[in-house]
């Protein structure tokens, strides 16, 4: 669908995010700009911290309000979501479960799509090195993206687990995940989704996707900062395993202080068992913000007006004679779009000095808006793009 407006207040959302007053913000792939909520959301923490030196419950509350956020943003229970710093720890995390896990059901491979972001992929590595055997499913590097079919083929009956990104990174194609996760499914393959690149853009529901797990940090669509990172781990599938990373704040009481000297370790309930030492706190506040501003909108009409400047972005760029790298189709994309240049770092200083932040990745520039932004920031990245390669 197409739409000469998006069905909110765009003004007034606009007027919330000071940064646009003067710079065209195009690098969400990377990091989201500043807004009131998360400014006022920061100076909340430093004032606790400064007016009380510690508030134990009201920070711990506001990790809690961050984890429920979360946990509605994608159609699941706060139970069902760990915090982490990083989407590499929450990895890191599910693949010190495999082995038991492989021991459990009689499989030992992972499969991975080289679309993985590489710390990702890293970690798988890290297995690997440690007696995991892997599954590459290829990229096309014509169609920039990962096959569908590619992940169905894949998936036999030695493959334990399926780790996919959403949103590749490189180019903004989204696997169909619904698809893929039924595959896996049927296939008794768990699935583990990094939806980093996408989560905030449109409408995602785990349930309904029949996804078993899902991490996303928050500092690219959600409209936060580094340092946070959240686990969905389908309650049933989490309480059968038990991460070797692990600390105080997963276990069922993390204030027992109790060494188990001479019992077995507990468990948080469900996903919190994946939560490990204290928790990244101003990030928690600053993340929550983020999170309830695109909750207040809704992700529906959000998915909406993200797809009509995806659309502009192809359409304009092919019109513009820009080598677009990856799908021209907006339905089957997150909003980033990628074109190949010659040297990504200096087209990117190019614009940056004229005032369009876009991200230079490898061999291409990603033009990456969100909900705030305009049809004429868009064409104003895609003539700068042009002026540069031109
Ligand atoms: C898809 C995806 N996954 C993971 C990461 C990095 O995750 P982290 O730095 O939180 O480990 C990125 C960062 O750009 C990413 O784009």
């Amino acid at each position: 669908m197409t739409l000469a407006r998006p069905p909110y207040d765009l003004t007034r959302l606009r007027e919330r995010i000071p940064l646009v007053k003067s710079v065209v913000p195009m690098n969400h792939c990377s990091q989201a700009p500043q807004t009131d909520e998360t400014r006022a959301a920061a100076e909340r923490y430093l004032d606790s911290w400064n007016g009380d030196g510690m508030d134990w419950d009201v920070w711990i509350s506001e990790v809690e309000a961050a984890r429920a956020s979360f946990a509605r943003l994608i159609g699941a229970e706060a139970d069902e979501v760990g915090v982490f710093s990083s989407v590499s720890h929450a990895t890191a995390a599910v693949a010190s479960c495999v082995d038991r896990l492989a021991e459990r059901a009689g499989r030992r491979t992972v499969a991975l799509t080289e679309a993985e972001f590489p710390t990702v992929a890293h970690v798988w590595k890290a297995r690997e090195a440690r007696g995991t055997p892997l599954r590459w499913i290829p990229v096309d590097p014509v169609a920039g993206r990962v096959h569908e079919e590619a992940v169905e083929t894949a998936l036999d009956d030695d493959v334990l687990l399926l780790s996919a990104a959403h949103g590749y990174y490189q180019t903004g194609a989204l696997l169909d995940l619904e698809r893929v996760a039924n595959a896996a499914r049927h296939a008794g393959v768990l699935t583990y989704v990094d939806a980093y690149q996408s989560l905030g853009t449109r409408p995602l529901d785990v349930k309904a996707a029949g996804i078993d797990m899902l991490a996303s940090g928050n500092l690219k669509f959600l409209m936060g900062i580094p340092g946070i990172a959240f686990l969905y781990v389908r309650r049933e599938i989490a309480e059968t395993m038990d991460p070797a990373v692990t600390g105080w704040f997963g276990r069922a009481d993390p204030f027992a202080f109790d060494n188990h000297r001479s019992r077995a370790l507990d468990w948080g309930v469900g996903a919190r068992r994946f939560d490990s030492g204290t928790p990244p706190i101003l990030p928690a506040y600053i993340a929550r913000a983020g999170m309830d501003l695109l909750l207040e909108t809704g992700l529906e009409p959000i998915g909406q007006w993200t797809k009509t400047l995806a659309g502009r972005l192809i359409t304009g760029g092919l019109d513009r004679g820009l080598d677009l790298l990856g799908p021209d189709d907006p339905s089957n994309r997150a909003p980033t779009v990628a074109f190949r240049v010659a040297d990504s770092h200096a087209v990117e200083t190019f614009m940056r000095a004229r005032g369009v932040l876009p991200s230079a990745r490898g061999p291409a520039i990603r033009l990456a808006p969100h909900y705030h932004s305009t049809l004429d920031d868009v064409d104003r990245a895609l003539d700068l793009l042009a002026e540069a390669v031109g």
